[in-house]
């Protein structure tokens, strides 16, 4: 394994809630790699207290923030530049959630208050992040943000419900606030889409394991890992990856370009 590909670095990880999280098993590599780094989560996550010992084992602070509260954001970036000692070099938006799907309504029935939380929740809270950043002049140059997203941002996955449009916004965020950032401050904004992972986000959609197994079936080296997708993020916040930005990078094993696969077939031969 590469060593200290982070050393010097510092950032912000949102979203660990428990040891399954990407955002947790990301928190882990960044320091083995050298990195220095504030957890964050919504201050309701804070109650199941998994977090705490994530920040003992990673020698760090944890700000609780609302990723949809401006001012939240605003608090969070300001304690941990005082932590930390400066300004960042990455952030890590690992943020999902829909009252929809939740609460099991179907796509032709959704409640649009709920709709707008999920947009905001899990899309518009990266545009704040930046937002915020840019204002506060918290990033360095050539400062890496990464976004997570799913594969539903492209092609309908039916009980993903209004976390398809959610993730479509957020690729597209990146898109936008990559040219934005790029041009001010050679920071670069990506999207990793991962394959279904088994985390509380994941797991909480209708039908997962069904396409959690569809997916392996359909790959040619099987799911991407939680692990596999926090070593993919590591390499995104490296000086290895510093010409890519409003990209969004599919991290699926393969997934995404295949049209069908041997195992599939067989599915289907005798029918
Ligand atoms: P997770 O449930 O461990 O993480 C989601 C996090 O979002 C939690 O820590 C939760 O507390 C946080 N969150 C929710 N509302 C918030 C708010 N208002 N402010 C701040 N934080 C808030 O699940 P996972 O899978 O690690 O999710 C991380 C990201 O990866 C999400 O964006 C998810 O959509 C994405 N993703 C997950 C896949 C999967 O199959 N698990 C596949 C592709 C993408």
């Amino acid at each position: 394994m590469p060593e200290n590909l982070l050393k010097g670095k510092v950032g912000i990880i949102t979203g660990a809630l428990d040891e399954n999280s990407i955002a947790w098993k990301t928190a882990l590599k960044v320091k083995e790699q050298g990195g220095r780094f504030v957890l964050t989560n919504a201050p309701i996550a804070m109650r199941m207290g998994a977090i705490n010992e994530l920040a003992q084992e990673c020698n760090t602070i944890v700000v609780p923030a609302d990723a949809t509260s401006v001012e939240d954001i605003e608090k969070l970036y300001a304690e941990a530049k005082e932590f930390l000692g400066g300004n960042f070099d990455f952030l890590l938006h690992s943020i999902g959630m829909s009252p929809n799907i939740r609460k099991g309504r179907s796509y032709g029935d959704l409640n649009y208050d709920w709709a707008m939380k999920s947009y905001d929740v899990s899309a518009i809270s990266f545009h704040k992040m930046m937002h915020v950043a840019e204002k506060m002049d918290a990033m360095n140059e050539w400062g890496s943000i990464v976004g997570l997203s799913y594969i539903a941002a492209q092609r309908v996955y039916p009980f993903y419900t209004d976390m398809a449009d959610a993730k479509a916004l957020l690729e597209s965020i990146a898109r936008g606030y990559g040219y934005r950032y790029g041009k001010l401050k050679k920071v670069r904004v990506n999207t990793i889409s991962q394959s279904p992972t088994k985390t509380t986000a994941g797991t909480g959609i209708g039908g997962f394991d069904s396409f959690f197994n569809f997916a392996e079936a359909m790959s040619p080296l099987g799911n991407a890992s939680a692990d596999a997708c926090a070593d993919y993020i590591v390499t995104m916040f490296s000086d290895l990856t510093r010409m890519v930005t409003m990209q969004n990078l599919f991290h699926d094993g393969g997934y995404s370009f295949t049209g069908i696969s041997e195992e599939m077939m067989d599915q289907f031969k005798d029918l």
